[in-house]
């Protein structure tokens, strides 16, 4: 037959390749490794399974296709479970529960929606320049700044909640706790748990995490059945009160109690670090800064409030998150597993059940699909462009019906913080800032700073 073998990174295929695996940034690892497979796939045992990577985007097109490929919940995900249980983001494909919490939240992403979120919106990126207005000529944290927004935002337009995050000089509590979890996940899908149960002291401070974060969410709900916050058709109001459709039930109080974690987890994380490497991004490409500047003093001369509308009529900003989610996705990758055996691209047998990464970087940047695949050029969004991609070479949201469900609660969101931090705001480098990923099941760019200064001033 045509089968081959799918290659490893190590001649002694029965040897685990866990120890070669660096304790941080481990997909970055992964991407560097698939330089070594141009045949855009390859295979490494991990804590005793056997772990294919996959980011050819002919291979990746197969692996998109509902019909062959699941979403497993195999580690890290199986370890976000202990906090996330069986909310939308670490439900199993097959997990009643999971269609109906899609069906009870779609209509809270819908377009509408959207509009519907808005003032909240607007409301947390008016904190955000404001507190940078007060930070004049200094230096600030771009992406605690960011996650400060972005925390904010999902808190208060998905559950009337506020963290009140840009009073405070220190992080809210809820991140820390939230990002010692995320690592301890990643960690622990990195070894054999024998080696965890042996890391007693670790496993204490991450029930203690666990419980920081409940006990947070908790009081989120408390406040609702007391009528002190939100709405009715927000998140909260619709995980709380929503019937499904199909089955006439209503989610219960510990899937609530999964899903308004998730929401504050998979809400913030993600595009906090979008906003970051589009700031990166924009300082790195003057001209595309320059772009992005023009656009906004045309859009919105001088103090313009932005609006809903105006926010939807954006064409530079866009095009640079989409450029941003190519080259520096937040979730550097997602899993997906064979229904049953089977073969894709005519030659590579995979097993049912098989962990199948489809690694973000390598297939944004696959040379198949993409010309000068590291340069930053936004125009490969313009219309006629956008056309010609390849249809399964761009993934930042993931693929079918486990895809994410905020997408454009996140794109919303970070168009308007953009335009409103480029309206407001000179940037410069005096530390000639180098990248630093640091990831914890999605990534940011660690110790980012930025000298802020107001445009008017600066001109
Ligand atoms: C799922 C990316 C923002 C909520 C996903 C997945 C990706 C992703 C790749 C699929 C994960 C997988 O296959 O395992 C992103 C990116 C974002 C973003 C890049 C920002 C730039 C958001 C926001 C929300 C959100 C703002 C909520 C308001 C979710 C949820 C899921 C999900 C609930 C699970 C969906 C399901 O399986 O039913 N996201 N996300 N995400 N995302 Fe997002």
């Amino acid at each position: 037959t045509g089968l081959r073998p799918v290659r490893s990174p190590r001649e002694i295929p029965t040897l685990d390749h866990t120890p070669q695996i660096p304790d941080t940034n481990p997909v970055e690892y992964f991407a560097e490794l698939s330089k070594q497979f141009p045949e855009g796939i390859f295979s490494m045992d991990i804590a005793g399974q056997e772990n294919v990577f996959v980011y050819d985007p002919d291979l990746v097109t197969e692996v998109c296709d509902e019909t062959r490929f699941g979403k497993p919940i195999f580690p890290p995900l199986s370890h976000v479970r202990d906090y996330a249980g069986a909310g939308l983001f670490t439900a199993h494909d097959d997990e009643e529960v999971w269609g109906m919490a899609h069906r009870i939240l779609m209509p809270a992403f819908s377009q509408r929606a959207m509009k519907g979120y808005f003032g909240q919106m607007l409301e947390i990126a008016q904190n955000l320049v404001g507190k940078w207005e007060r930070k004049q000529g200094q230096t600030v944290k771009v992406t605690d700044d960011y996650t400060r927004l972005t925390l904010d935002t999902i808190a208060l337009s998905g559950f009337g909640y506020r963290f009140d995050s840009f009073g405070k000089e220190e992080l809210h509590p809820f991140l820390q706790a939230l990002l010692e979890a995320l690592v301890e996940s990643m960690r622990r899908s990195q070894e054999l748990p024998m080696m965890t149960k042996l890391r007693t002291a670790d496993d204490k401070k991450y029930r203690e995490n666990i419980q920081l974060m409940r006990e947070l969410v908790e009081s989120v709900i408390k406040e609702r059945r007391r009528g002190k916050s939100g709405g009715e058709d927000d998140l909260l109001g619709l995980m709380m009160e929503a019937v499904d459709p199909e089955t006439g039930r209503r989610l219960d109080d510990d899937n609530v109690r999964d899903q308004v974690l998730t929401f504050l987890i998979a809400g913030h994380e993600t595009t906090s670090g979008l906003l970051s490497f589009a700031t990166y991004s924009l300082m790195r490409n003057p001209h595309v800064l320059a772009q992005a500047y023009a656009e906004v003093d045309r859009m919105l001369p001088g103090d313009t409030v932005p609006s809903y509308d105006t926010i939807m009529k954006l064409d530079v900003i866009p095009r640079v998150l989409e450029e941003t989610l190519r080259l520096w996705a937040p979730i550097p990758q997602i899993m997906k597993a064979p229904l049953e055996d089977t073969v894709i691209g005519g030659r590579y047998h995979l097993e049912q059940g098989t962990k199948t990464n489809l690694l973000m970087f390598p297939t944004h940047t696959h040379p198949k699909a993409w010309e000068r695949p590291l340069e930053f050029d936004i125009d490969r969004w313009l219309p006629d462009n956008r056309a010609q991609h390849h249809p399964h070479a761009y993934k930042p949201f993931g693929n079918g019906r486990r895809a994410c469900i905020g997408r454009q609660f996140a794109l919303t969101e970070a168009r308007l913080a953009l335009a409103l931090v480029l309206q407001k705001f000179k940037f410069s480098d005096t530390t000639d800032y180098q990248m630093d990923v640091r990831e914890a099941l999605t990534r940011k760019p660690g110790d980012f700073e930025l000298v802020v200064r107001t445009r008017q001033e600066h001109e």
